[in-house]
């Protein structure tokens, strides 16, 4: 045996459920450090592929600016331009990427391509959204919580508002990791799968989260803390625009549902948003928003996921340090 640690992917928030508050801890210390021009050098000489099968704003940027920052080499592939377009199979892609970079992000339509790239990757894949799961996502909106909630989660109430999709799935997981009182509000037919249901409640059993569900979004935002929401639409679902927004109609973040939480909630959306439909503009732009910061912290998140995988810091968990520090 060589003893060199087996590669450890991120496609569930669910990977996370041991290291997730030092995560959170690692990735605050290293937003507080670059505001102050410091940044770690922690992947330095690495060299990272990001493949994107569906559009992205802020997963592609945050995470190139991550790479860039830590000193590392992010190299965006879009399948159009690879051989993956032209029928080579995600596991030759695997073995080939394998030999050249150090981890693989990916974005996916499907979650079983997902795992197929990481079952023959050697290296670490990182899951940047697929029709399963958006894990980074996640670990931003809990950073964006952690910060606004001077550093716990325990017992807060989360009320999200709309289709049970990849979203809400890395949020249920997220939120039993961290001890949230989790209560959706999703029409009965848009509810997510049991699997992920019961993956979250084994895992909430162990920090005293509660996950639930209703069809009322203005039961679930009753005394909030934070309320979330997300497209009705996700990228893949377009086939079914015209079923969904007769069916998602009420299920939105508007003034009255901000009016029945608490008056200090947070409203949190993972962007882009579809203004008018799950969430208005006057609640977007006002005083309870986090969702800037929220996108924001993608960067920082990230930062502390890829050190992670990639076994690069190693100075005491939540320190800034790691590596060799450079100005900004
Ligand atoms: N929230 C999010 O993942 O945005 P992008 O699709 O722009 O990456
Ligand atoms: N649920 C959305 C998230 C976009 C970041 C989608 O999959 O399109």
């Amino acid at each position: 045996m060589s003893g060199v640690p087996p590669k450890r992917d991120l496609l569930s928030l669910a990977d996370l459920a041991e290291d997730l508050p030092a995560l959170l801890k690692r990735a605050l210390a290293m937003k507080q450090a670059r505001a102050r021009g410091d940044l770690s050098t922690t992947l330095q000489g690495t060299n990272v592929a990001m493949i994107f099968e569906k559009p992205s704003t802020r997963t592609r940027t945050s995470f190139e600016v991550a790479i860039n920052d830590l000193g590392g080499h992010a190299l965006y592939l879009s399948p159009k331009d690879m051989q993956l377009g032209r029928g080579e199979t995600i596991a030759d892609t695997a073995r080939v990427l394998s030999r050249y970079v150090d981890a693989i992000v990916y974005r996916a339509f499907r979650h079983q391509d997902m795992a197929e790239l990481a079952r023959h990757a050697t290296v670490p894949v990182i899951n940047a959204l697929d029709d399963r799961e958006h894990p980074c996502q996640i670990v931003a909106d809990l950073l964006t919580l952690y910060e606004r909630w001077g550093g716990s989660w325990k017992g807060r109430k989360l009320a999200y508002v709309g289709d049970g999709n990849n979203v809400l799935n890395s949020l249920m997981l997220g939120s039993a990791i961290v001890g949230l009182h989790l209560t959706s509000a999703i029409p009965a037919a848009y509810r997510p799968p049991a699997a992920t249901v019961e993956r979250a409640e084994a895992l909430a059993r162990h920090t005293g989260a509660q996950i639930r569900f209703n069809e009322s979004p203005i039961e679930a935002a009753r005394g909030a803390d934070a309320l979330y929401t997300d497209v009705w639409v996700s990228m893949g679902d377009e086939a079914e625009q015209g079923a969904r927004e007769k069916a998602f109609a009420g299920y939105q973040i508007n003034d009255e549902l901000v009016a029945v939480a608490k008056p200090d909630v947070w409203v949190l959306h993972d962007l882009p948003a579809h203004r008018g439909q799950e969430i208005t503009d006057s609640v977007m732009d006002g005083p309870r928003a986090a969702i800037w910061d929220q996108a924001e912290n993608r960067l920082h998140a990230q930062k502390a996921i890829l050190e992670l995988l990639l076994g690069a810091h190693r100075g005491p968990l939540g320190s800034a340090s790691g590596g060799t520090e450079r100005p900004g």
